[in-house]
């Protein structure tokens, strides 16, 4: 449907000089791709990443941003500082800022609405707990969630927003999605997005699948009509296991 996207996301892993090196030893692996190609790396990072990309069409992600363009907010950071490096991505609301670090719905909104206005363009993280699941409350989280953090993009912003599915139940414990599954809650974002714009709007939006997506199962929940992508986190720190997923993205 949307164009597909691979994008890693190390999170809190390597230094800037093993960033340098581990981008090196993608670069060469991911030169044909004929997906997108993201890394998203910590803050302290950033620098080394976009110099090491340089020459290819990897493109360089933060895992996160603050809503102010600047002030008195100890640690953090803008995303017009961001931009201002020449950072083209950002990851917002993944589970484990929403779990660990206090972010909720209405300040993954009002990141997300800081993002765009900076002129990054958004990896939008949204999934449900393993409990919300089994309740059978999977699509209501998951509409909501997108519901809220799109509050106020205009269509035409919609353009730079990326949606990746992370059930929080699948993130980091190999216990992936099936395909249907995938396939079943990324249809459903669709749909939500269908009902908030049009849709030929919501045909053109990359829907990434993440959580222990890996070398072995990518091609599966590539395969799948309503999944456009993929979200790696443990897999993208291994630069051929993250090539072969890349390579699946077709
Ligand atoms: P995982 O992480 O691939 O290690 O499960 C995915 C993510 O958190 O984005």
């Amino acid at each position: 449907m949307g164009k597909y996207v691979i994008a890693g996301n190390w999170k809190m892993n390597k230094t800037p000089a093993e960033t340098t090196a581990l981008i090196e030893e993608i670069k060469p692996l991911v030169k044909d791709a004929t997906c997108d190609v993201i890394v998203g790396v910590p803050f302290v990072d950033l620098a080394a990443a976009l110099e090491a990309v340089k020459g290819s069409k990897i493109g360089v992600a933060a895992q996160n941003c603050h809503w102010e363009k600047s002030g008195a907010y100890t640690g953090e950071i803008s995303a017009e500082m961001l931009k201002a490096m020449g950072v083209g991505y950002v990851i917002l609301g993944h589970s484990e800022r929403r779990t660990y670090f206090g972010d909720t719905d209405v300040t993954v909104q009002k990141r997300v609405r800081a993002a765009l206005d900076a002129g990054l363009t958004v990896i939008l993280c949204v999934g449900e707990y393993l409990e919300q699941r089994e309740q059978g409350i999977t699509g209501e989280v998951v509409a909501m969630q997108t519901k809220i953090a799109l509050g106020g993009v205009s269509k035409e912003e919609l353009s730079r927003i990326i949606i990746a599915y992370e059930p929080v139940w699948a993130i980091g414990t190999g216990r992936t999605a099936t395909a249907e599954q995938a396939n079943e809650v990324c249809a459903l974002i669709r749909k939500t997005i269908t009902g908030l714009y049009s849709c030929q709007t919501a045909k053109k939006v990359t829907i990434q699948y993440g959580g222990s997506m890996n070398a072995a199962n990518a091609a599966e929940l590539l395969a799948q009509s309503d999944v456009d992508g993929g979200l790696i986190g443990g897999a993208s720190l291994k630069a051929p296991d993250f090539a072969t997923i890349v390579a699946a993205a077709k």
